[in-house]
């Protein structure tokens, strides 16, 4: 069964500091971000949910008068990584930015993370560049981007007409 994906409520925040727990050994959120995050017009913080736990979080943020948005976090707790979750994540935070507006999604990632990097490059973000010792770590971050037309067009479609899409009516 695929995870639900829905906007963060200030009743997640519980929940988004156990996952970032699980997930990051280092440099990780606090509550305290979390509550700001969930609470500010300048990001959005999308949840996937799965029974009645948080399986996965991605956040991305909104600078006023910018149309880049940045895509700052994406995670899917250990044992729900590798069915999809960080995809359909990833498809939300696409929509996200299309809804405000954003012409273009950014992101940086560690050098050392093959996972991520492959999730990113097959949904659309191209590598735009890289920046040696970036993190705390002395590992580079390697700068991707993508724009947020194409599936905006093909979610709107599926939207106005769920046949053509791939998801099974429920
Ligand atoms: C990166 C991460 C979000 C991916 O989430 P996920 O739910 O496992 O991803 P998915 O199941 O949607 O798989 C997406 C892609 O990841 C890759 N992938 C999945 N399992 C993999 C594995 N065991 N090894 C390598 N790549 C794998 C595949 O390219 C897959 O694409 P495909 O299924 O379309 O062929 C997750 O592994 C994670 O939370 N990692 C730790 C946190 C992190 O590094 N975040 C990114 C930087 S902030």
């Amino acid at each position: 069964m695929s995870a639900a994906i829905r906007q963060a409520l200030a009743s997640d925040v519980d929940g988004l500091v156990a996952l970032e727990n699980a997930v990051f050994a280092a440099d990780r959120l606090s509550r305290r971000s979390f509550q700001r995050l969930v609470a500010s017009p300048s990001a959005a913080v999308i949840v996937a949910i799965e029974g009645e736990a948080i399986a996965g979080c991605a956040i991305v943020l909104f600078r006023a008068g910018s149309r880049s948005a940045r895509l700052y976090s994406i995670s899917v707790a250990p044992g729900m990584s590798g069915a999809g979750t960080g995809r359909a994540l990833l498809a939300s935070v696409v929509a996200a930015a299309m809804e405000r507006g954003a012409t273009d999604l950014r992101l940086e990632v560690r050098e050392d993370n093959p996972r991520a990097i492959a999730l990113y490059e097959r949904n659309g973000f191209v590598p735009t560049g890289r920046r040696p010792g970036y993190y705390a770590d002395g590992v580079a971050a390697v700068r991707y981007k993508r724009l947020v037309a194409g599936t905006a067009t093909r979610m709107q479609r599926e939207a106005r007409d769920p046949k053509s899409g791939k998801r099974t009516p429920s």
